[in-house]
């Protein structure tokens, strides 16, 4: 056998890895702005924040999954948190350490080129780990990142993470309106699913909460769970929402006040989901 030919034949796996890397790497330029980073977003981001603040104090050790160009990192660097942002796209990284010199918080945040199927490559212990629009909808084994969070967050520590869910009415209108009625039932496929950005694939996953939560349930037990962007639509209908602002401002206070009630919490375009180390 040429083992020298076997080992330079990537897997299927490992060339689904790459696909979605090249897919980030292909946006990171300018990520931050209205493709990445959008009012909606911004909107939800805000709920991470604010969740994060709620399980943990300032001066906490924090690891980010996913970092992209770093806004969040940089958010909690300013406010006294400790950072380890990681990503597995070699743009996102380098972005994200420009934003902490930029913003001067480079001795409170690093940035380490780290995907989420290689979490065994990071030492040391966080007081938590958050993860912001879907990162881990790329990982390819919820299982064994279950078991590196164990590992990375202390006992008492919290998971806080914010996951592409598989009910999204909105987005089953949308697609459906137009026809398209495969792309508007994505979101149900089971296993692993191309999704199309800028020309390249993102090879994604999508979960329920409590199936979500299965992966994770022998370390850590479930706090709570929300629904984000259910009543106010997913990012990339944002022009919809500019025709109209204060009645979509209207949905998205639904979404603060009920994305938590039960069967709600089930839908949206993302969950919010808080885990504790056991
Ligand atoms: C939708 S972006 C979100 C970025 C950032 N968390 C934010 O809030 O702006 C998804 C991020 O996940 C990263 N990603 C994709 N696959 C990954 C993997 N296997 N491991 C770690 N990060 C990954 C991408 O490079 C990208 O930065």
């Amino acid at each position: 056998m040429d083992m020298r030919h076997d080992l330079a034949t990537p897997t299927p796996l490992e060339l689904r890895l790459r696909e979605t890397q090249e897919a980030f790497d292909s946006v990171a330029a300018d990520y931050d702005g209205p493709r990445g980073n959008n009012e909606l977003i911004q909107r939800m981001r805000l709920t991470l924040w604010a969740t994060v603040r709620d399980e943990l104090p300032a001066g906490s050790r924090l690891l980010d999954l996913g970092c992209g160009t770093g806004i969040d990192a940089v958010e909690f660097a300013r406010s006294r948190f400790h950072v380890t942002a990681s990503d597995w796209s070699p743009r996102m990284v380098e972005r994200a350490r420009e934003r902490a010199e930029a913003a001067g918080v480079s001795s409170r945040m690093e940035a380490v080129h780290v995907g989420v199927q290689e979490l065994d490559r990071l030492d040391g212990t966080y007081d938590g780990i958050y993860s912001n629009f879907g990162p881990l909808n790329c990982a390819p084994d919820m299982k064994a990142v279950a078991a590196q969070c164990a590992r990375l967050v202390r006992p008492g520590g919290s998971l806080v993470f914010s996951v592409i869910g598989r009910v999204c009415p909105w987005e089953v209108g949308h697609y459906a309106m137009r026809g398209r009625f495969r792309r508007a039932l994505v979101r149900g496929n089971r296993g692993v699913t191309p999704v199309g950005m800028n020309k390249h694939t993102i090879w994604t996953y999508y979960y329920f909460p409590r199936e979500f939560y299965a992966a994770f349930a022998e370390h850590f037990t479930l706090s709570r769970y929300r629904a984000l962007s259910l009543f106010m639509p997913p990012p990339y209908m944002v022009d919809r929402v500019r025709r109209r602002p204060a009645f979509y401002e209207r949905l998205g206070r639904l979404d603060d006040r009920f994305g938590g009630a039960p069967l709600l919490r089930d839908m949206g375009d993302h969950f919010l989901i808080v885990m504790h180390r056991r």
